[in-house]
């Protein structure tokens, strides 16, 4: 186990790319219906590729937090605080994972394939609404509680550094104090 005072390049790298990717998904799986028809292959297309990105990501994320310790919270940060900061975390993780692991059924399951520029891997399944409507609810659903928890998640943040000034935003922006 790695001690910690301060992320790594790594683990910064990790933390932004995903919420960007996340971002990007999030924002072509909402707006999908308004790109013209001849487009929408394409962009799902992109939509699962950034998704896929974000679940590999995801795992060496998983895979490096495993390994190391992370920075600890300002003494001041009570036990509750904690707790809710703990939790928060977990089931980002989980979501992070979970979604595009539905997304994957999810377009499978509407007779579509993925694309990946040099090969690519076409659906064994038929078009089967019945699978692929509850499926499209899910991922959806589980989208909004993902975006609404990183919203808070990034509110606190914000409050560390503007409101209690402390160095909780920066641990993840740089590797020193
Ligand atoms: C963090 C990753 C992801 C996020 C945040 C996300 C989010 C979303 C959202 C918000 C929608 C719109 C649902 C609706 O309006 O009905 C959507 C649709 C969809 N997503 Fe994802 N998604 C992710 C990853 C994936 C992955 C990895 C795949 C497949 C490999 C995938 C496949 C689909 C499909 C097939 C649809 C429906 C597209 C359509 O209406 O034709 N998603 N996603």
């Amino acid at each position: 186990m790695v001690q910690a005072v301060h992320f790594d390049t790594v683990a910064i790298f990790l933390h932004w790319t995903i919420a960007a990717l996340i971002v990007i998904a999030f924002s072509l799986g909402l707006t999908l219906d308004a790109f013209p028809k001849a487009w929408e292959h394409a962009v799902v297309n992109i939509h699962a590729l950034t998704g896929i990105a974000v679940l590999l990501l995801s795992f060496a994320r998983l895979g490096w937090r495993l390994g190391h310790t992370v920075p600890p919270m300002p003494p001041e940060v009570g036990p509750l605080m904690r707790r809710a900061a703990a939790v928060t975390h977990a089931v980002l993780y989980l979501l992070m994972i979970l979604i595009p692991l539905i997304g994957i059924p999810t377009l499978l399951f509407r007779g579509r394939g993925l694309d990946f520029g040099i090969f690519q891997i076409g659906s064994p399944f038929a078009r089967t609404r019945e699978i692929y409507g509850p499926l499209t609810e899910v991922h959806e659903l589980a989208a909004y509680a993902l975006i609404a928890l990183a919203v808070g998640h990034a509110l606190a943040a914000l409050y560390h550094h503007f409101i209690r000034r402390d160095d909780v935003l920066l641990q993840m922006l740089r590797t020193r104090a």
